[in-house]
């Protein structure tokens, strides 16, 4: 049992679900609705407990964990929600010891667990093109992981111009335009990397997607969204919460083919209309109109 310490932060929660998260120093109080808590009726003792304010109230008392935290800190820029930070890591196989690069900083949310699942042993490169987003993102990562790792390299640029990691084994993009960091993936990805883009709107990911197959050297796009219905469960009362949070963003990700190769994937027949007239975008490489459809129509 690691007893609570003065410096640590903690996250109270009373039965109504309200939460309350401040940082523990001898002596001191936090004012809520129910009367004064005492720091020091917290200090020393484990995680778990159920204290009580001056007025009578309850509360239960954590160590906040860090998809709590990155949901309620401070933000520069909209954040990497914690069940697509689950996906990110499981579909761009982030792992100890690997080389990954990611812009932009942002509020610090995904850097925090790439950092965490890198280890000592693995190296984040993150761009931030804004100084005042990439303070905050610094910020953020000292407080959730209690310390700004070694192996965090944070600059303050535009990757595109400022990256300097050569070989990349996962590009991790989340950023407003990622399909103009493409040559930069083409150039620095490993052959079997993988770049991943996180977007908000599906006219993004379409660009995205069709400026990878358009490029060439990737192997087939995977676009996907994750939802998370919780639930209801009391008694007999089985059913699905009744609100949800219905959108965040779609990820698509990608792997480095070998320089020179081209995946065989891209040849499938596209579906009739696909790239016909009304399609203005970026056409797959190698892409040519079907022989029944002269136009592409
Ligand atoms: C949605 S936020 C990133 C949030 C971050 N992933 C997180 O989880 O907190 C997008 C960020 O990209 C930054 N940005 C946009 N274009 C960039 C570029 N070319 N290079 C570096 N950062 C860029 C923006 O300033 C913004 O802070």
């Amino acid at each position: 049992m690691k007893p609570l310490a003065e410096g640590e932060w903690v996250r109270l929660t009373d039965a109504k679900g309200r939460r309350h998260n401040f940082e523990l120093k001898p002596g001191a109080e936090f004012s809520t609705k129910k009367g004064q808590i005492r720091h020091d009726d917290i200090l020393g003792r484990p995680e778990g407990i159920v204290i009580q304010s001056s007025l009578g109230g309850d509360y239960q008392v954590f160590r906040p964990l860090l998809h709590e935290y990155v949901v309620s800190m401070p933000r520069g820029a909209a954040i990497v929600y914690p069940k697509d930070v689950g996906q990110i890591l499981m579909w761009a196989d982030i792992a100890p010891g690997l080389t990954v690069v990611e812009a932009g900083a942002g509020s610090g949310s995904l850097s925090a667990y790439l950092l965490r699942a890198l280890g000592p042993d693995g190296h984040l490169g993150s761009y931030e093109i804004r100084e005042d987003f990439a303070q905050k993102a610094r910020e953020n990562v000292a407080q959730s992981l209690g310390t700004v790792p070694d192996h965090w390299h944070l600059t303050i640029g535009d990757l595109r111009e400022a990256v300097t990691e050569t070989e990349i084994d996962r590009l991790i993009l989340d950023l407003v335009d990622p399909w103009t960091c493409i040559p930069l993936a083409l150039d620095r990805l490993v052959p079997g990397g993988i770049i991943c883009a996180y977007v908000a709107t599906t006219t993004q990911l379409s660009r995205f997607v069709e400026t990878l197959r358009e490029t060439g050297g990737f192997t087939e796009p995977r676009a996907f969204e994750t939802l998370q219905r919780d639930w209801h469960l009391q008694g007999l009362a089985v059913r699905p919460e009744h609100r949800m949070n219905g959108h965040t963003a779609y990820l698509a990700i990608a792997r480095r083919m070998a320089p020179g190769e081209h995946t065989l994937e891209r040849y499938r027949r596209p579906a009739p209309g696909a790239y016909g007239p009304d399609y203005t975008g970026p056409r797959p490489f190698g892409w040519q109109p079907p022989e029944d459809e002269p136009d592409g129509a």
